[in-house]
């Protein structure tokens, strides 16, 4: 092959990579069936720490002042905190919580804890349009 065919070879071959579409992973329903399980798990385990299990050092819960996670609002998140000075996330303002009225050490925003919390705070308000920065 002389150099010139082969690089129109090998510019027909990179023009093909281009267009060719980004494919999702296939998965089926049973996979959509086990994630949602996984999913529900985790907010039954955000649940329980919401209502007691976190233990907190003061023995003070997060329902005390948010009962079943209302007067929280996860879809305002980024937004503006004014205890936090800055715009937060809604895992350090849940840690402000954890560290104030909780008196008790703040969670890794990565840690499981903060995961299952996130996950039954977001799962209380499900169906309410996005809103971030709104007060
Ligand atoms: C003693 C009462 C009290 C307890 C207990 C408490 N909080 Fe709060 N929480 C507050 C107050 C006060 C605010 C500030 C309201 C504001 O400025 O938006 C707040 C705000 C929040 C916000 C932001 C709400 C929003 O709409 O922006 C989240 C998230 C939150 N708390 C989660 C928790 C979690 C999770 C726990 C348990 C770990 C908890 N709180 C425990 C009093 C409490």
């Amino acid at each position: 092959m002389n150099t010139k065919i082969a690089l129109l070879t090998l510019n027909i071959l990179s023009a093909l990579l281009i267009t060719a579409p980004i494919k999702a992973d296939n998965f089926s329903e049973n996979d959509v069936i086990r994630w949602q399980n996984e999913y529900m798990s985790v907010v039954t385990d955000g649940e329980k720490l919401f209502h007691g299990g976190l233990k907190s050092k003061n023995t003070v819960s997060c329902d005390q002042c948010h009962p079943n996670a209302s007067n929280i609002h996860p879809e305002t998140y980024p937004k503006f905190q004014q205890q936090l000075g800055k715009v937060a996330l809604l895992g350090e303002m849940i840690n402000w919580c954890i560290m104030n009225p909780l008196e008790s050490e703040p969670l890794a925003l990565n840690s499981k804890d903060m995961v299952a919390l996130q996950s039954y705070i977001h799962y209380e308000r499900r169906g309410v349009p996005l809103a971030p920065g709104k007060h």
